[in-house]
């Protein structure tokens, strides 16, 4: 079967409809097979207890295709892992690992029309999500629960590829809390982020840096992305903190960042240290690294880029990762996971 009618090239990241999505149900203590669905919607319970107290969540990882035409998706059993931990933090029925995995090869061999072509820059989305459905009205954990898979095509997230942003660091405004839900993937932190996302914006940044929420001392991370800076001395640096969500993006920079011959010190991270570092750079599934060009804390902005020019590390670790993602080089630590399709 050929590939899908649509300009690949571009692409945003946007949801584009494929031909089906997957469903399993959790009813009785035990999980139902995959059934596979054509239409984009699905019908719940109006007390169901994702939709009145937040049983909800969710993952996103990619699939790309190589130059030779194979298929593979980025460290999945990463993202099945942190979706049980999602799970357990809000007493929802886990979705077993092999159960997730093999969902997620379902769903790339079902719409494989949709896997975008190689060199378009483009990538086939996963969104696993998990919800509560039992109808209780009372403040209880859903006895019943709906783990959905579906797919979209997006293309990168910004469309002129690195480009760089200019953070601000918000103080009052927060996503999480420690002893709360930051580090886990749950929809009441995003949420509790879009306030944050437009207050910022409207004041004429592209994005926010969290500090914690108990000293607003430390960074925490910034919106949708772990935050990691890079310092003269040849640091790696990201914030430890129980209040962001564990990136599997950022640990594989980490882990690149060490081949490269930089420092890792993951560690609470003091917010002063902005003005120290050389470059600095958010990371995610959706843009691997967003290079920052500027943060602004209080009344002092500190600028890591003039024009457009990226970090020499920052652009050899996005350089590496996608090359390992798209097939180029050679995938030493067994981070893509092939489906046949
Ligand atoms: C709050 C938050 N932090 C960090 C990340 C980056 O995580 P990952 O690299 O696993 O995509 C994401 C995106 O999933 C996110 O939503």
């Amino acid at each position: 079967m050929g590939k899908a009618n649509l300009d690949w090239s571009n692409l945003t990241f946007a949801y584009t409809p494929t031909n089906y999505h997957l469903e399993y149900y959790y009813k009785n203590g035990q999980w139902s097979e995959a059934k596979i669905v054509e239409q984009d919607t699905i019908s719940l319970p109006i007390a169901a207890t994702c939709l009145h107290y937040g049983q909800e969540a969710f993952e996103g990882l990619k699939a790309f295709e190589h130059k030779d035409g194979s298929v593979s998706v980025f460290r999945p059993e990463e993202n099945a892992r942190r979706m049980i931990s999602s799970a357990r933090r809000l007493l929802m029925a886990e979705p077993p690992e092999e159960l997730f995995l093999s969902a997620v090869e379902k769903i790339v061999k079902l719409n494989k029309e949709f896997i975008p072509p190689y060199g378009s820059g483009a990538a086939l989305y996963i969104r696993p999500l998990l919800i509560g459905i039992s109808g209780i009205l009372g403040v209880k954990r859903s006895e019943e629960y709906l783990f959905l898979v579906f797919a979209s095509p997006v293309g990168p997230y910004f469309k002129e590829g690195l480009k760089p942003i200019n953070l601000y660091v918000e103080e009052k405004l927060k996503r999480a809390a420690p002893g709360g839900t930051g580090n886990v993937k749950v929809g009441g932190n995003y949420a509790a982020s879009l306030i944050v996302s437009k207050k910022v914006k409207d004041m004429g940044y592209n994005e926010v840096l969290y500090l914690d929420a108990v000293h607003n001392k430390y960074i925490d991370e910034s919106g949708p992305a772990n935050f990691f800076g890079i310092t003269e001395d040849k640091k790696y640096i990201t914030p430890e903190s129980e209040s962001i969500l564990p990136s599997i993006t950022n640990k594989s920079l980490m882990v690149l960042a060490g081949e490269l011959g930089l420092n890792v010190e993951q560690r609470p991270m003091p917010v002063d240290e902005i003005f120290n570092l050389k470059e600095a750079g958010c990371c995610g599934t959706a843009a691997v690294i967003t290079p920052v060009k500027s943060i602004t804390y209080r009344d002092k902005t500190v600028t890591y880029i003039e024009g457009d020019q990226i970090g020499e590390y920052s652009l050899q670790l996005y350089n590496k990762l996608r090359a390992i993602q798209l097939g180029e080089e050679a995938d030493t630590h067994g981070w893509n996971y092939k489906i046949e399709l």
